[in-house]
């Protein structure tokens, strides 16, 4: 038998969408499925995950077997589990918590129930299908426990783990009631990853004041393993993007958002909807900059997708209702008869329409409160093929510690944010093209390919480190 990768996740890199009663696969556009897809879509490689909608026990063996061809596996979640550990202790502890908003925060005892439950469950689904030799990487924080569950049973198994949102400072972490849990979970993997050295000495101060474990530099030895915390800033399939853009539809997309948006200049954001996401902010920002600044007026628009996202969460449709109501507020206060200021869609577009409009906007303004890395900034980038452009980006996303050449702001001063587009929009094309032409080459040679590899090399030599200890 020849040895495989599991890759686990919360959700499969494919949603199920019913369409007449009938079963639809739609490929995931993430940069992680087409990262790992180099991974899973390998020999006897397998992806386990949920299928995003709950799927009724007597449809389960059609789904999974459509799943089946191309090497994924389903793990079916129940509608009161999709309620309390992925609504719930996910997306209403971890999440708020892992973001430094705690006030969003509810410790409900019924959902960290149901977050070890499903922890268990894909447990179970990942042993079943596990093999001597087999390498497992488990992704982010829906799964915290399930490196500890699995090695419970194969003590000797290699288990990598990522995450890919922030890991917060300690003094945010130990708010959690179930902290030494979660962190003893975590200690089930041979390698932990996150997306910045920030996010790994979070992770070690927290280890080291909640846990027994003894922790030298990135090495933690626990119960007589040695496992190892690492930084792995993960990167886009840039080389995509950048074929992108010679695309006969996407330049079909852009002559038509030329036309739209008359001779306005584009300043693009693109978020889920999420209040971590700063987009609050963001258009009072904005708003700050039509009221000072009213030469601008008729010259340029915001151009601003949500994507919509876990809206069953009371918080997020609280929050969409404000980015409606202040959306409606600007574009009433400060249109004219031919011009809009926020061009708004709550909708999800082709990749190819996202690649238009990274070639339309002239400023992409990406200001998360917190982000652990933030990819849209690095798809700009790596669509900016002639190296004009200009990147606004926070100092609180994971990608800033990269894309230095951006235009770094902190997404809390309004005033700041609104200062640099007004930079932004008085930059010179040779200072954009200095900026722009530095980031391009660290997103184009720090993409997903070289993350996957960088990430599975080194969990092979902490397998070999540990093997070396016990041989001693
Ligand atoms: O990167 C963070 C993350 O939560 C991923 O785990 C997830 O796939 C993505 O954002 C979208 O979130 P959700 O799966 O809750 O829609």
């Amino acid at each position: 038998m020849v040895n495989k990768t599991i890759i686990v996740s919360n959700r499969l890199p494919v949603k199920i969408v019913e369409e007449n009663g009938e079963y639809l696969l739609s490929p995931s556009e993430g940069g992680l499925a087409t990262g790992l897809g180099s991974v899973y879509k390998k020999g006897n490689n397998i992806w386990i995950g949920w299928p995003g909608i709950e799927i009724p026990l007597e449809r389960q063996q059609e789904v999974t077997e459509k799943l089946a061809a191309l090497n994924l596996i389903p793990v079916f979640l129940t509608p009161d589990e999709i309620n309390l550990y992925y609504e719930g202790f996910s997306n209403e502890v971890l999440w708020p918590v892992f973001h430094y908003m705690v006030t969003y925060a509810h410790f409900e005892q019924v959902y960290w129930d149901s977050y070890q439950k499903v922890n268990g469950k894909f447990k179970d689904v990942v042993t079943a299908h596990l093999n001597e030799g087999d390498t497992i990487w488990i992704h982010d924080y829906q799964l915290l426990l399930l490196s500890e569950r699995i090695r419970n049973i194969q003590p000797h198994v290699t288990i990598g783990f990522f995450q890919h949102i922030p890991f917060p400072s300690y003094e945010m972490f130990r708010l959690i009631p179930w902290r030494e849990e979660l962190i003893n979970g975590m200690f089930g993997a041979d390698l932990l990853g996150f997306h910045t050295f920030d996010d790994v000495r979070h992770f070690l101060s927290a280890a080291s004041r909640i846990s027994a474990a003894k922790i030298s530099d990135n090495v933690i030895t626990y119960k007589d393993r040695q496992l190892v915390v690492e930084a792995f800033p993960m990167g886009i399939d840039a080389g995509k993007f950048e074929n992108l853009v010679h695309d006969p539809v996407v330049a079909e997309h852009v002559i038509s958002l030329k036309e739209t948006m008359h001779n306005c200049k584009v300043i693009l954001t693109i978020d889920r909807l999420d209040y971590s996401k700063g987009i609050l902010q963001r258009l009072q920002a904005y708003e700050l900059l039509l009221e000072t600044h009213p030469e601008y007026a008729d010259r340029l628009s915001l151009y601003m997708i949500v994507v919509p996202s876990r809206d069953t969460v009371a918080q997020y449709k609280e929050l969409k209702d404000q980015i409606d109501q202040l959306v409606g507020n600007i574009n009433a206060r400060f249109r004219t008869l031919n011009w809009l200021p926020v061009h708004y869609f709550y909708r999800s577009f082709p990749v190819e329409f996202l690649s238009a409009l990274y070639s339309t906007a002239d400023i992409c303004l990406v200001t998360p409160m917190r982000d652990g890395m933030n990819l849209v900034s690095k798809e700009y980038v790596a669509s900016r093929t002639d190296n004009t452009g200009v990147l606004i980006l926070s100092e609180m996303a994971g990608a800033s510690k990269e894309l230095n050449d951006a235009l770094i702001v902190n997404p809390n001063n309004i005033g700041e944010v609104m200062r640099a587009i007004v930079e932004g929009l008085n930059m010179s094309v040779e200072e954009q093209r200095v900026r722009m032409s530095v980031m391009r080459g660290i997103v184009r040679k720090f993409d997903i390919y070289l993350w996957v590899k960088n990430f599975m090399d080194k969990l092979e030599e902490v397998k070999h480190m540990q093997e070396s200890l016990l041989t001693k």
